[in-house]
């Protein structure tokens, strides 16, 4: 047996790391990118396109800080590859106040109720507390908190998001 000389380099095996062009509809604007066809929507939002408000916890989906929504419905960006959203209207955090600066209801009821601490989470609770009440799942503070349960926060802030969903839920009724 010939033993491999050490500074003996493999053969490349023609391994080319391929690029996609990937169209994306992100808050009402197109974008486009160059990105390898494994890219999440997660990577794609803060690495590729510099909306950095939508956060990485875990990236395994389950801390639910990068929670987006996806044709209204709320999804895990880190679970979500960014191919899967082309043709959807993709909204985050950046794309929830009016144009003008006016707050979406649920971020004025965060904001009135100190609904975190350090603040890591919480555009996934907002985002998520946005399409729980859409969903007609925030009759009550225990639906409110089976509905929200895949959103953690560290801080333990749970107490002051649940008053702040109720009352932007009541806000809308
Ligand atoms: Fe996606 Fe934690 S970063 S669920
Ligand atoms: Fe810090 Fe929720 S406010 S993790």
């Amino acid at each position: 047996m010939v033993t491999p000389h050490p500074n003996h380099k493999p053969p490349e095996h023609g391994i080319h790391l391929m690029t996609d062009t990937i169209k994306l509809d992100i808050n009402g604007k197109a974008f486009t990118l160059a990105a390898e066809p494994r890219v999440t929507l997660l990577d794609a939002l803060r690495e590729h396109l510099g909306l950095t408000g939508t956060k990485k916890g875990c990236d395994q989906g389950q801390c639910g800080a990068c929670t987006v929504h996806l044709d209204g419905e709320r999804v895990l960006a880190c679970l979500t590859l960014a191919a899967q959203a082309e043709g959807k209207a993709v909204t985050t955090i950046e794309g929830l106040a009016g144009e003008d600066g006016t707050l979406h209801a649920v971020q004025a009821a965060f904001l009135e109720h100190d609904a975190f601490q350090c603040g890591y989470c919480t555009p996934g609770q907002i985002m998520s507390a946005v399409a729980c009440i859409r969903e007609g799942h925030a009759g009550s503070d225990a639906e409110i908190r089976e509905y929200m349960s895949g959103n953690l926060c560290r801080c333990g802030a749970y107490p002051h998001i649940v008053a702040a969903v109720r009352q932007a839920a009541e806000a809308v009724r």
